[in-house]
């Protein structure tokens, strides 16, 4: 049993007495001692490959910040390199592929049949090592990014502003396109399931370039690989946040998942009015509020629970937190949500 179970409490939409809180992104640059035990490190492949490390750095916000869950402290892709496109991450630049996909030949450079199990052993066991540490104190978060950011980086082989490349595909070449969206989608339900096997406690799609898509392209590229993941894990709390999809909240109001994350352009009101009380709703503030004076930060956060007229809510930033943020600054943030008493206890 979970002392600490307001976040799956949110997700089954049962009475709180306070509205859960976390980060997206609060494993790692913002805390100090991450940047001391990234410093002696190869890089960041180390310490997501390393269980001991990864598990360490996952628990390191769950001390300094006292947050309402535990994020799970490694990469959307690690996927696609358990799949053979390896990846590296590139000090102040990002992550960069030595080979993308863009041709039925390019489908060669990957692993016909995937080990899930083998070859990201190295997530699972810092799940449970995480579990160990975390002690039933507060629930573990699990994750992986949604088929279409995946796809978008095999694509382009980097970040990038637009994905060009990526969308080309879906005009130039829709066969390939579903060929490859349906292989990481696969991997991706086998991959989660072996998260749940090791002992999460939730999960989190993260579709971070969803809304370069319009609301069609998005339902066939997008929501359709997203529905087949979350019907492998109805009833089991689940999280999809597509980033920047308005428009396509009203279709995603009909995803068998629990709750939906909103950025900081959704409105809250009217995402409730699209998606009804149907879903829990996670966010959602301008992770720039954080940059703000602490009284502006308390005053926007109360704000934002004001505006609340259901328990189904998860309180968060609108997108990962920015790393050059003061933690002290997002305490304050924390701090205002966790003394916010709510109506629905
Ligand atoms: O939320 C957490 O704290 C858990 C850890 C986590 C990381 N990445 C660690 C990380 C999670 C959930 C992610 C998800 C992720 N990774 C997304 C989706 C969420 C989003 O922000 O949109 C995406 C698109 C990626 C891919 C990725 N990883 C990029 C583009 C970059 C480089 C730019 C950046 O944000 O730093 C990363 C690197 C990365 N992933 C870091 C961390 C802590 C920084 C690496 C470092 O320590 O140098």
């Amino acid at each position: 049993m979970l002392k600490n179970d307001l976040y799956l409490r949110a997700h089954r939409g049962e009475s709180i007495p306070r509205y859960p809180v976390w980060l997206m992104r609060q494993a790692g640059r913002i805390l100090p001692e991450y940047r001391i035990l990234r410093s002696k490190l190869s890089g960041f492949k180390e310490l997501v490959e390393t269980p001991g490390l990864a598990a360490e750095v996952t628990l390191q916000p769950v001390d300094r910040l006292d947050v309402d869950a535990a994020i799970l402290f490694s990469d959307i892709l690690v996927v696609p390199d358990a799949m053979g496109l390896t990846y590296d991450m590139v000090e102040h630049r990002g992550p960069y592929f030595s080979e993308t996909i863009r041709s039925e030949a390019d489908l060669f450079k990957l692993d016909g049949e995937v080990d899930v199990k083998e070859r990201l052993s190295y997530v699972f066991e810092a799940i449970k090592l995480t579990k160990e540490g975390l002690n039933n104190r507060i629930p573990l978060i699990g994750f992986a990014g949604a088929p279409w950011t995946i796809f978008c980086y095999m694509v382009e082989g980097k970040g990038s502003k637009t994905f060009s490349e990526a969308k080309k595909l879906l005009y130039t070449n829709p066969v390939l396109a579903h060929e490859l969206l349906g292989r990481i989608t696969d991997v991706t339900i086998e991959y989660m399931r072996e998260q749940v096997n090791s002992g999460v406690d939730a999960l989190q799609l993260f579709d971070s370039w969803a809304g370069i898509l319009g609301r069609e392209q998005y339902a066939v590229f997008g929501l359709g690989y997203i529905a087949k993941i979350v019907k492998a894990f109805e009833g089991f709390p689940f999280t999809v946040f597509s980033k920047g999809a308005l428009g396509s909240l009203i279709d995603m109001a009909n995803l068998p998942c629990t709750a939906l994350g909103l950025d900081w352009n959704m409105e809250v009101e009217l995402a409730r009015s699209l998606v009804k009380e149907t879903k829990t709703l996670q966010g959602n503030l301008d992770p720039c509020l954080l940059y703000a004076n602490k009284k502006t930060i308390e005053g926007e956060t109360k704000k934002l629970l004001n505006s609340f007229k259901s328990p189904r809510h998860i309180v968060n930033l609108g997108h990962g937190v920015y790393p050059d943020v003061d933690f002290e600054h997002a305490k304050v943030f924390i701090n205002t949500v966790k003394n916010y008493e709510t109506k629905y206890a």
